[in-house]
């Protein structure tokens, strides 16, 4: 199938994760935007699975707008508890909360739990819709272990406690393009990309 609308929309509010969807899909073969531009765009409540929920905010965007579009779900599991927040990683401590204060919860859980395991990981599934085509699903993950508290100013969510594995720094501290190479989010877009050039003109 031969997509000819050169527009791609990029289907997520959040403002830490769209900066880095167009650095990771950049090519001059199109045009990314953002929902901005679309403010009509409702999607359907998010469930418990990072498939399901990425899939949908694709699939929704793209039948709503005739866009391409691509989306994602993401999180941040912990082994020590259970592998929570996952899919619930946004809203994790209660509505309302910043960045900062969702971070300060996630401690303070851990704190309660005394000495146990630091292991956790960075999930995405990342998901592409054509209009009236297919859909593509990809998954990246990035193991690390969590500081004992936050260290760095950039990024966005929990990168200020997460340390990848082999590094010493937080994701807070790194250069996006350093993270880009390494995340979550870099693995299963890149994997989406490689759809998108052989469904469309970016071939
Ligand atoms: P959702 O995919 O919009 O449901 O939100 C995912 C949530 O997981 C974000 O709001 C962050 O709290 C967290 N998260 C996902 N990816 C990252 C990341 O790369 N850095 C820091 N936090 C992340």
């Amino acid at each position: 199938m031969k997509i000819r609308e050169n527009r791609v929309l990029i289907a997520t509010t959040n403002l830490g994760k769209l900066e880095e969807f167009k650095r990771i899909l950049e090519t001059p073969k199109c045009t990314f935007v953002g929902l901005d531009e679309f403010p009509q765009v409702k999607f359907p409540p998010e469930g418990q699975s990072y498939f399901e929920n990425a899939r949908i905010k694709a699939r929704t965007a793209a039948r709503q707008t005739g866009l391409v579009s691509v989306a994602d779900d993401s999180g941040l599991e912990v082994l020590a508890l259970g592998g929570r927040p996952g899919p619930l990683s946004a809203r994790y401590g209660g509505p309302g909360l910043s960045d900062f204060e969702r971070s300060a919860y996630l401690l303070s859980e851990l704190e309660t739990l005394g000495s146990v395991s630091r292991l956790a990981r960075f999930v995405c599934v990342a998901a592409l819709a054509i209009p009236d085509g297919p859909s593509f699903t990809e998954k990246g993950i990035c193991r690390g272990v969590l500081l004992q508290e936050a260290s760095g100013t950039k990024g966005f969510g929990y990168d200020p406690l997460f340390v990848p594995e082999g590094h010493e720094r937080s994701f807070a501290e790194f250069s996006k393009n350093e993270k880009n190479q390494i995340s979550h989010r870099g693995i299963a877009l890149r994997a989406i990309s490689a759809h998108l050039r052989k469904e469309s003109f970016l071939s």
